[in-house]
């Protein structure tokens, strides 16, 4: 059966496009069918850490209602990807309340389609969570990134979707240095008390992964033992249970 994850979170630039890209490849790894779609209409990176470079027909043009969404689905790494497109023009003449549809379209031709999400609380960050069977909220362990997520997360229950699991992303040992300069980093049952939602998994702060996002690959490809791999491959198995 077909499984449709959105990966979101509230805060900006905590991990979501990177979970999403990486974790659609483990998948495909494991021999799922997988299609990622970026829903982030307005910044979109997919393609970009995915390593595509021409994408002309996007999400865009169909949710501006001009192409069939299958026209803009192209593959990488073992994986389906239907990205967003770079222009203004195209961010504007697309409905993110016609994702609902596209992904009812196409969900048959796939074991897990997941969807990478913008961040904030708007139309387009909830869009997602709309067509999603579960969510799996990414949090950083820092405060700013859990308040946004809980506020996220009260949302999505009032809109019934269902908590797939929380991602904290980033983790590290708190430093002296750290706690001098005043930064603040939240243990794992801090944060699903906050949250009241389970962790399923949690994925180190690497420097593998940054490198990879700048060589515009998959960290699973650039490094497949980096510790943020490990993780990864563990979170993705977790998905197949
Ligand atoms: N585990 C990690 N270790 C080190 N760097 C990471 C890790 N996860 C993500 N990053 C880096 O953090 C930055 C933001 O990641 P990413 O783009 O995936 O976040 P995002 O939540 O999708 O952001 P946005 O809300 O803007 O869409 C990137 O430069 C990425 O390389
Ligand atoms: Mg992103």
């Amino acid at each position: 059966m077909s499984k449709v994850y959105t990966i979101t979170s509230g805060k900006g630039g905590v991990g979501k496009t990177t979970a999403a890209a990486n974790l659609g490849v483990c998948l495909g790894q494991l021999g799922k069918k997988t299609l990622v779609i970026d829903a982030d209409l307005a910044m979109g990176g997919i393609a970009t850490i995915l390593g595509l470079s021409e994408t002309y027909v996007t999400l865009h043009e169909a949710l501006g209602g001009k192409v069939s969404a299958e026209k803009a689905i192209y593959s990488a790494h073992g994986i389906d990807v239907l990205p967003s497109g770079p222009s203004i023009g195209g961010f504007l003449g697309a409905d993110p309340n016609k994702l609902g549809s596209i992904v009812e379209k196409l969900v048959k031709g796939y074991d897990y389609i997941l969807i990478d999400a913008p961040p904030g609380l708007n139309k387009y960050s909830l869009a997602p969570i709309k067509v999603a069977d579960e969510i799996l909220l990414i949090v950083t362990p820092d405060p700013p990134a859990i308040e946004a997520a809980a506020k996220l997360h009260t949302v999505a229950e009032v809109m019934d979707a269902k908590i797939g699991g929380v991602v904290v992303n980033r983790a590290r040992k708190s430093s002296f240095l750290g706690r001098l300069r005043g930064s603040k980093l939240m243990k794992n049952a801090e944060i699903e008390g906050k949250l009241k939602a389970q962790i399923l998994g949690t994925i180190e702060e690497d420097p593998a992964v940054i490198e990879s996002t700048n060589l515009k690959k998959p960290v699973i490809v650039y490094k497949p033992k980096s510790p943020a791999s490990k993780a990864l491959r563990g979170l993705a198995a977790k998905l197949t249970l």
